[in-house]
């Protein structure tokens, strides 16, 4: 590997390209982060002790040197260390003999590996002779640039705000590469994406992907998954009944399962369950919800409980210390459990979608839990909404994430979605309880791939929760 881009989404895709001298078109309007995206790409081959050239016309050291750091790029260190170098091209009113000169010079004096044009266009507004003939001259240079320095060139072009269409004019044909960068307001947020418009050498699996550039972390990719590299196996799952095996058949690491209930009864089963059956196995378990807070979760964690445990009094014919009980319970969301309430709204779609992967990487949680959804999509325009679910969906499949979304079904579309994509679905419903009629007794119909669909009654789901919870139940045991 001569090189890399320094984001790893990209550096795998594009892994093959990285064997050869290569010349990388990023381009995009103001704004759009092409320095940063330069900068990294400058800084991940300093780092790893790749000399890299960063010839710039309008940027001003300090200020790429600060904003870069709080992007989580030291320049400062790169370039004590000799890796890393600024180079401010004075060029005002040169000519192209000259231009192709300082260039060599520059060449020569630091043999860098990784080499940043930051601009391209701002290089050739500057030139006395700007005509196409010196254009082409200056492509052809950069053409060939790649190979003199037997590494990777980067041209950064600059797309005027008022032109959507993207002019590269010969770059188009030289450039081996060409990323565009767009950013666009939805909803009154901000959204970023890349375009791969070209990859010579590699296969474009994606033509855009989302990315943010946020503090300390820079610029982060997210690519959706491809899809034969899910469904490799993951970890099964250990269940706590024999009903939920029956329905079920098995539960592993990496499937989906929807949960959907009517949406003026919002059924406490089917948190417990997902919550038992992470106590059961000894996972880490994270609820994202758009409907409550974290403190409103663990309230309705612990009322869940402190039910289970009357039913695991009642099968076990034993007694459970109710401080102790508490403590236990407190230990496992402590350890073992992350709840994060938020609120759909304050995001675009994107924002949002990255924003949920960012949430569930941190907590690394086994299972992960969304709840009430609904809300959310009850606002989306279905194109929008379907493939991003899709995508996430997949991408936490890749994860090897237990991933259980539990939404109010009113809208027969999104149910009907979010069954297709699912490996379980479990549906929740009220009816009359057969012992007492004026009574409401719960339902989970359960569908578990390849099965045909199971009933379970009201006390077969929260025997099942009570043996699940049975690890945090054994300890707050009353002897005697
Ligand atoms: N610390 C930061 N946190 C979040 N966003 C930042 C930060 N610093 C810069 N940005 C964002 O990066 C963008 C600037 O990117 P830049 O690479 O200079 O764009 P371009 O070179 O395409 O004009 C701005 O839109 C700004 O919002
Ligand atoms: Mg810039």
């Amino acid at each position: 590997m001569l090189y890399r881009l320094g984001i790893p989404v990209l550096d795998n895709i594009m892994k093959q390209t990285f064997k050869m001298p290569s010349l990388l078109v990023i381009a995009g309007h103001p704004g759009s982060g092409k320095t940063t995206f330069a900068t990294k790409i400058c800084y991940s081959n300093a780092v790893e002790k790749r000399r890299c050239a960063y010839l710039t016309l309008q940027e001003d050291k300090e200020k790429l040197f600060t904003t870069m750091k709080r992007l989580g790029m030291d320049l400062e260190s790169v370039e004590k260390e000799g890796y890393y170098h600024f180079v401010r091209l004075p060029i005002m009113g040169s000519t192209m003999p000259m231009v192709l000169d300082t260039m060599n010079r520059i060449m020569e004096k630091l043999s860098p590996r990784v080499v940043i044009i930051d601009s391209i266009n701002a290089l050739l507004a500057n030139m006395e002779d700007e005509t196409k003939k010196a254009r082409a001259v200056l492509q052809n240079y950069f053409y060939n640039l790649p190979k003199v320095i037997n590494g990777l060139v980067v041209l950064v072009s600059e797309i005027p705000f008022h032109r959507q269409d993207i002019l590269l004019g010969h770059l188009e044909f030289v450039a081996d590469t060409i990323i565009i960068l767009k950013h666009k307001i939805d909803k009154g947020r901000l959204v970023r994406t890349m375009e791969i418009r070209k990859a010579r050498g590699a296969p474009i699996i994606e033509a855009e992907m989302p990315f943010t550039i946020v503090e300390e972390k820079g610029i982060q990719v997210f690519a959706s998954p491809i899809l034969e590299r899910i469904g490799e196996k993951g970890e099964q799952l250990k269940l706590p009944c024999k009903e939920l095996e029956r329905a079920m058949g098995f539960l592993k690491l990496g499937d989906h399962v929807y949960s959907y209930f009517p949406a003026d009864e919002r059924p406490l089963e089917g948190l417990m369950l997902a919550f038992s059956v992470a106590v059961y196995n000894n996972k880490r378990i994270q609820v994202v919800s758009y409907r409550y807070g974290s403190e409103s979760l663990a309230v309705l964690l612990w009322r869940g409980t402190e039910y289970a445990s009357s039913i695991y009094e009642k099968i076990k014919g034993v007694k459970i210390d109710r401080v102790a009980l508490f403590d236990e319970f407190n230990k496992f969301i402590k350890k073992k459990t992350a709840l994060v309430g938020i609120n759909p709204f304050a995001y675009s779609l994107q924002e949002l979608f990255i924003k949920e992967i960012e949430i569930v990487e941190e907590a690394k949680a086994d299972i992960v839990m969304f709840h009430g959804s609904d809300l959310l999509e009850a606002v989306q325009k279905p194109e929008d909404y379907i493939p991003l679910i899709y995508n996430q969906v997949h991408l936490l499949k890749a994860r090897g994430k237990l991933v259980i979304r539990a939404n109010a079904d009113y809208n027969q579309l999104y149910k009907e979605v979010g069954s297709s994509i699912a490996d379980v679905i479990i549906g929740w419903q009220d009816q009359t309880c057969p012992d007492d009629s004026h009574k409401h007794c719960r339902m989970g119909i359960v569908w578990g791939r390849g099965k045909t669909k199971v009933l379970l009654k009201d006390l077969d789901i929260w025997k099942c929760i009570a043996l699940g919870l049975e690890p945090i139940f054994k300890k707050a045991l009353i002897k005697g």
